[in-house]
C-alpha cells in the first residue's frame, strides 16, 4: 500500500491507476477508522479492482467552536486497517497541501443549496461547505469511479450526490448503510468522547428511531405524534439533550407534516454533554 502526502503525486498515482481503463474505487475519510469506515473499504473492495482512500481532517468543516483540535487521530492504527482491507494507496496531506499557507491561497468555495438552510447546515454553519469543498478537490485530484459514503451523516451524502451531478463528475456516489453496536448506537469516530454513563445513554438515540418506526408501521402518520413518541424516549434520558427530531422527505430532506406514501428519513442531532450525535433511519 503506497501512502502520499502531496496532492500532486497522489493525482499522478491515481492517473496510472485508471490509465488501463481500470474502475477505481474511493473512500474518502478524516481517520479514527472504526467497522463503519471498514464497510466502506470492504464495498470498494469488492466493486473496483483497486481502490485508495483518504486521510484528512479537514479544518474548512469544523465551526471556531467545534473540535478539531481534539477530533480523534490514529494514523497508524488506520493504516494498518487500510492495509488489511485491502487498500492499493492512501491520501494523508496536511492542511498547508490542501488549502495553501494563508486563507488568501484559497477562494474557492463548493456551496450546496438548498442543503445549507437545513438541518446540519443551519445548526453547524459553514460546515457542509467545507464538507463540499474538501470533497470536490479530493474529487479532482482522485478521479475515483466510485465514490463511498456512510449513510449515518445523511445530508452529507446528499450534499455529496448533489455536488456530484451538478459539478458533472463522472463518479458513481454510493452510500451504503450505517454500522451500529449491539445497542444500536450508530459508529463515530465521535463515540470516543462519551463517558460511560454518556456511553449508555446514546443508545436512546436508535431507541427513539425505532419507537418512531414502529409507531409509523401502527398507523400513525400525524408527524407532530411521531415526534413526540420519539422525544419522550430521548427525554426519559436526562443526559441527551436533543437538537433536532425531523421527520424529512428522503429525497430532498423536507420537512414532512404527514406520511404520505413517500421515502421518508427520520433525522436526529442531540448532544451528550459536549459531544454531539446524529443520526437518522428510514421510515
Ligand atoms: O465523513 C467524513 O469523514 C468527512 O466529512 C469527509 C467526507 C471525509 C470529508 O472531510
Amino acid at each position: 500500500m503506497q501512502i502520499l502526502t502531496e496532492p500532486r503525486a497522489m493525482q499522478q498515482l491515481c492517473q496510472s491507476l485508471r490509465c488501463q481503463g481500470a474502475d477505481l474505487g474511493f473512500v474518502p475519510t478524516m481517520g479514527a477508522l472504526h467497522a463503519g469506515h471498514l464497510a466502506l473499504c470492504h464495498r470498494a473492495r469488492e466493486e473496483n479492482p483497486q481502490f485508495v482512500a483518504s486521510i484528512f481532517v479537514n479544518p474548512t468543516q469544523f465551526g471556531a467552536s467545534e473540535d478539531l483540535s481534539r477530533y480523534p487521530r490514529s494514523l497508524e492504527t488506520d493504516l494498518e486497517l487500510l492495509r488489511e482491507a485491502g487498500c492499493d494507496a492512501v491520501f494523508t496531506p496536511d492542511a498547508r497541501a490542501m488549502y495553501g499557507d494563508t486563507d488568501l491561497l484559497h477562494g474557492t468555495w463548493v456551496d450546496v443549496a438548498p442543503f445549507n438552510e437545513m438541518w446540519e447546515g443551519v445548526t453547524r454553519p459553514g460546515h457542509l461547505r467545507g464538507v463540499a469543498t474538501v470533497v470536490a478537490k479530493l474529487f479532482n485530484l482522485i478521479s475515483p469511479s466510485r465514490a463511498y459514503f456512510g449513510e449515518k451523516d445523511f445530508q452529507q451524502l446528499h450534499v455529496v450526490q448533489a455536488l456530484t451531478r451538478d459539478l458533472n463528475f463522472p463518479i458513481e456516489i454510493v452510500g451504503v448503510e450505517t454500522v451500529r453496536e449491539p445497542d444500536g448506537l450508530a459508529l463515530s469516530s465521535r463515540n470516543a468522547y462519551l463517558n460511560e454513563q454518556q456511553r449508555r445513554a446514546a443508545s436512546a438515540i436508535y431507541r427513539a428511531m425505532r419507537a418512531g418506526v414502529e409507531a409509523a408501521r401502527g398507523g400513525e402518520t400525524d408527524v407532530a405524534a411521531l415526534g413526540r413518541t420519539m422525544n419522550a424516549v430521548l427525554e426519559a434520558e436526562p443526559l441527551i439533550q436533543p437538537q433536532y427530531v425531523a421527520v424529512v422527505d428522503a429525497e430532498n430532506l423536507t420537512a414532512l407534516q404527514q406520511l404520505d406514501g413517500r421515502a421518508a428519513r427520520i433525522l436526529i442531532s442531540a448532544h451528550l454533554g459536549k459531544t454531539r450525535l446524529i443520526d437518522n433511519m428510514a421510515l
